[in-house]
């Protein structure tokens, strides 16, 4: 039988002539589901655990994008608490940048082996910039800068409010000493350190050795979110899992050796035209300093463009070239290929050898799960989720309306590309940034409160779909249906869809 354009010598995955004609054009809105047979009793039961690479599994398989309006520590915290995952952005400094990877790795496991410490003699001044700096509401005082013997805890409780003058006196002055602290052993177990901290009605237990040495600590918030969330994406020492985006020139092996001394787990190496140059040697020079950390490369949009990510030795793959919201690519250059398609095509070339990313143009939660029943593996939300309380950026009210919302914003849009010069370029660098036209665009999006509403709908309506599957997980449903979606998928006619999607 003759094979189409889209053949791929290396995979058993070739698309015929028909299969091509039906891809061709084609996007989310353009199809249906077909309702299978379903056993299933309860949705609630619903495994949607999917691989991000191929040794990294999300139990939820959504990933924050890289955008300077939706992926700083409090997305990337809440994404790996959800199970799934959030990539904090590039626009900004490597020291910060480095510094919100650090917030989250530290943000939540049963016992934190490096605490934040601050030594006696620190002004009050500066020990709530430093908290705040690390999202943290407890420092450890440590009896000198570097000792790493305890002196005391200071909590945000025990500081004054609305006191300027306590703000240029010492921590010795306001922490609970360490003749009054309740500590444990190094070794303690979860369910010891919280019978102490129940009994002692205290938020944290500081862990020190026989010579008062720190060497942990346990908060009740942790133990409590830990039980509540047992799917939460974590690394193998109990850690949440956080992603980081670096580019593919200029000071990227420098950005990701810091991201990685923070304690990133995956590099998302992000650039608008993946399929190029830049990005194979990129990816060589990110080989040959930090050997196998797993990179998600992107972003490409065809078959050609996923075989390239493969040979490269891409442990995942992006796909979307302009389907954001945010996104003026396609307006602009023409360049793009539409987004479902874009994920079969790649699907197609590299099989399940290596995973696909969907990344951008989800609209509705339907739009995940066709995403990843025609071929992809976890699903990037940018506009999804921003508008949360989560997402960076300020609420604001409209003054006529008093509606609340939220900016969100393509990362090449003016805005995003002139706060990020600001914060770590040059003027020259501004400069030469004003003569490139824009491919995004700034939007306001409306106020959508905790991002934990929005995933807790997704994973329900995933289940969903699984169900209207026939299957009980999701794993089960792409296996049926990933060989030839074209036997699952209901093409829709004009009247079809607005029978379908318009309410
Ligand atoms: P959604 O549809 O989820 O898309 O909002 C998020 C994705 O959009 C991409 N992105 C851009 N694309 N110009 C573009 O062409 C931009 O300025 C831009 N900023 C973000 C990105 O892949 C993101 O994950």
């Amino acid at each position: 039988m003759a094979m189409s354009r889209w053949q791929n010598v290396d995979s058993a995955f070739t698309a015929t002539p028909d299969e091509a004609a039906f891809w061709a054009g084609r996007t989310f809105d353009d199809f249906l589901f077909r309702p299978q047979k379903t056993e299933s009793q309860t949705r609630r039961t619903i495994s949607v655990k999917s691989l991000l690479t191929a040794d990294i599994a999300l139990d939820l398989p959504i990933v924050s994008s890289n955008m300077d309006s939706v992926t700083g520590a409090d997305m990337a915290r809440a994404m790996a608490m959800h199970g799934g995952i959030g990539v904090v952005h590039r626009g900004m400094s490597i020291e910060r940048q480095a510094s919100e990877v650090a917030v989250v790795k530290r943000s939540q496991s049963a016992v934190i082996d490096s605490p934040l410490c601050l030594p006696m003699g620190t002004s009050i001044r500066q020990a709530r910039r430093f908290a705040r700096q690390h999202g943290i509401t407890g420092i450890l005082i440590e009896t000198a800068s570097g000792s790493n013997v305890l002196a005391g805890l200071l909590s945000n409780r025990d500081t004054p409010v609305h006191d300027d003058a306590a703000e240029d006196r010492v921590v010795d002055d306001f922490m609970t000493p360490l003749s009054r602290l309740v500590t444990g052993a190094p070794d303690i177990s979860t369910d010891e350190a919280e019978r102490l901290m129940f009994e002692h009605r205290i938020e944290r237990l500081p862990l020190i050795d026989g010579a008062n040495r720190i060497q942990g600590l346990i908060t009740r918030r942790d133990i409590n979110l830990n039980r509540k969330q047992p799917g939460a994406s974590k690394d193998s020492a109990g850690h949440l899992r956080c992603a980081a985006a670096v580019g593919a020139r200029g000071d990227y092996l420098e950005r990701a050796a810091a991201l990685l001394e923070a304690g990133a787990d995956l590099l998302f190496v992000d650039i608008a035209h993946g399929h190029s140059v830049i990005m194979e040697r990129a990816v060589a020079g990110l080989r040959g300093q930090f050997g196998n950390v797993p990179l998600v490369c992107g972003n490409i949009a065809t078959s050609a463009g996923a075989r390239f990510m493969r040979d490269i030795g891409a442990d995942a793959i992006k796909v979307g070239v302009g389907p954001g919201c945010g996104c003026r690519t396609r307006l602009e250059t023409a360049a793009g290929v539409p987004q479902l398609q874009a994920i079969r095509e790649a699907y197609l070339a590299v099989g399940d050898k290596v995973p696909i990313v969907a990344d951008g143009g989800v609209k509705t939660d339907k739009d995940i799960f066709l995403a990843l029943i025609c071929g992809a593996s976890t699903v990037m939300l940018g506009s999804a989720l921003s508008g949360t309380d989560e997402a960076p950026g300020h609420v604001i009210q409209d003054p006529a309306t008093h509606m609340k919302k939220k900016l969100y914003r393509g990362m090449t849009s003016p805005e995003a590309v002139m706060e990020a010069l600001y914060d770590s370029g040059s003027s020259e660098e501004r400069d030469a940034a004003l003569e490139i036209p824009p491919e995004g665009q700034e939007i306001q999006v409306p106020y959508r409160g905790s991002v934990s509403t929005i995933l807790q709908r997704i994973r329900g309506h995933l289940q969903s779909s699984v169900s209207y599957g026939g299957e009980t997980t999701l794993a089960a449903v792409r296996e049926k249906v990933l060989p030839d979606p074209t036997a699952f998928l209901v093409p829709l006619s004009a009247a079809a869809r607005i029978e379908s999607y318009e309410r």
